[in-house]
Parts: C-alpha cells; sequence; structure tokens
C-alpha cells in the first residue's frame, strides 16, 4: 500500500533524515509517524492527546504492516517520549500557542524540531526567538489554496527575527509573496472596515509589507 501526500505533509517529511529518532506529536492520521519509519529507518513514536486519533495512526500502521515500528503513546505533547532517546520532534497541524505550550512544558530540548503551525506562527517565532532556540530554515508553502509555515528550529542558538519575518518567515519564495499578497489584501479590508478604531498590529503588518515592496520594486 502506499500512502498519498500532499505538499504539506511532503515538506514535513523532507526535513526527516536518515537517523533521526523522531516522535510525531499529533500524529492523529498517522500519515508522517509511519512514513518517517521508512525514512529514518528507526522506530517511531507517535503521540496523540486523543484516543480516537490515536486508533487511526494504529490502523494506519497495521494495514502498513508496521505496527512493531511505530510506537502510539496516549498523552499530551512530548511528555510520554521524557525517557526515551528521541531527538527530532515533528509537531505539525496544531495552533501556534499550543505548539509554545507544549515546547514550554517539554522536560529537555531536542536537536531538531520541525514545526508546521496552523495559526499564528508570529507566536511561535517570538518564543523561539525569546528562549535561545535556533532556527535552520523558516519557509512557507502552499497547498490546496492555503499557506502554512515549515519551521526546522535546534534546542540551542540565537534565532533573530525582523518584525516582517516573524509575519512571514525567513524564506523568500514564491509561496511567500503569494501569502504576503493575501495578507495585504485582508489586513487593507480589516483595517478600511475599523471605523476609527485603532489596529495597530494590523497597520503593523501592513506597513512591513509596505516597506518590502517598496525594496523589492527598488531592486
Ligand atoms: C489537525 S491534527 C494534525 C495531524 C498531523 N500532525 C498533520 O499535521 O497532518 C492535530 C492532532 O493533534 C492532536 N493534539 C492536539 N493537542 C495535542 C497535545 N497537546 N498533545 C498531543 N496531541 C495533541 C489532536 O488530537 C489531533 O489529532
Amino acid at each position: 500500500m502506499s500512502l498519498s501526500t500532499d505538499e504539506r505533509l511532503k515538506a514535513v517529511l523532507g526535513e526527516l533524515c536518515p537517523g533521526d529518532k523522531v516522535a510525531d506529536v499529533g500524529c492523529d492520521h498517522g500519515k508522517i509517524a509511519n512514513l518517517a519509519v521508512q525514512i529514518t529507518g528507526n522506530d517511531v513514536f507517535a503521540i496523540d492527546i486523543s484516543a480516537a486519533s490515536l486508533k487511526k495512526t494504529k490502523d494506519l500502521s497495521r494495514e502498513l504492516c508496521q505496527e512493531e515500528r511505530v510506537v502510539c503513546l496516549i498523552g499530551d505533547g512530548l511528555f510520554p517520549v521524557d525517557n526515551t532517546d528521541v531527538d527530532t520532534a515533528v509537531i505539525a497541524g496544531l495552533g501556534a500557542h499550543e505548539i509554545v505550550r507544549i515546547l514550554a512544558s517539554a522536560r529537555k530540548r531536542y536537536r531538531k524540531y520541525v514545526l508546521v503551525p496552523h495559526r499564528h506562527p508570529d507566536v511561535l517565532r517570538r518564543y523561539l526567538s525569546d528562549n535561545s532556540y535556533g532556527v535552520n530554515k523558516d519557509f512557507i508553502i502552499k497547498c490546496g489554496g492555503k499557506f502554512y509555515p515549515v519551521i526546522v528550529a535546534c534546542g540551542e542558538g540565537n534565532v533573530k527575527y525582523t518584525s516582517f519575518e516573524l509575519a512571514f518567515g525567513k524564506t523568500r519564495n514564491e509561496a511567500m509573496n503569494e501569502y504576503m499578497a493575501e495578507r495585504k489584501k485582508t489586513l487593507t479590508a480589516i483595517i478600511g472596515k475599523a471605523n476609527g478604531e485603532s489596529l495597530e498590529k494590523a497597520e503593523e503588518e501592513l506597513r512591513e509589507i509596505d516597506k518590502y515592496e517598496n525594496k523589492r520594486n527598488n531592486c
């Protein structure tokens, strides 16, 4: 049986390497955990807080005859792998506030994190910067008409973000340009409807987009 993957899952899996010891937090359908076994060559821990979600991973592992290789654990965040030799944490498809809570409550730091927050990525970027994480990659991908940030971090470092990067990541690719154009429309509409009330955060993001566009147009 071959598993279908979309661009978002491909981007996550593309950051895993042979030898990584992976925990997939919020495993749900189980595709990341099952494919991670094949990429890394190691057993993978699949964690979910919901028994119903974890069952999906178990069912998929069984179908793929990988039941022994995908170790399913019910629990919150990274707690279930506290006493293992996991070195790579994948946390995809959760909101940034929840990802921050999971990172902040973990008992140790990991060598590699592959993080895909589905909302408020600026909150996660600020947390990584304020808490001495390193960031090796931070890029936007487009999948099914939506945009997702993919952040590859490490437990030790000194990442810094500009105001622009907090909103749009560190990689100037085509998806980032499209996402920025979409945000510009949304922010302009929000500010247009504001009836004089102050929308400081939206206005600041829009100023950052304008600065970026001016620089790009003058190159
Ligand atoms: C939208 S799914 C994401 C599935 C997959 N990671 C992906 O990116 O396609 C989110 C999953 O995270 C689980 N989840 C939410 N908070 C969690 C937490 N604190 N610890 C573990 N799992 C959590 C939910 O039960 C759900 O199954």
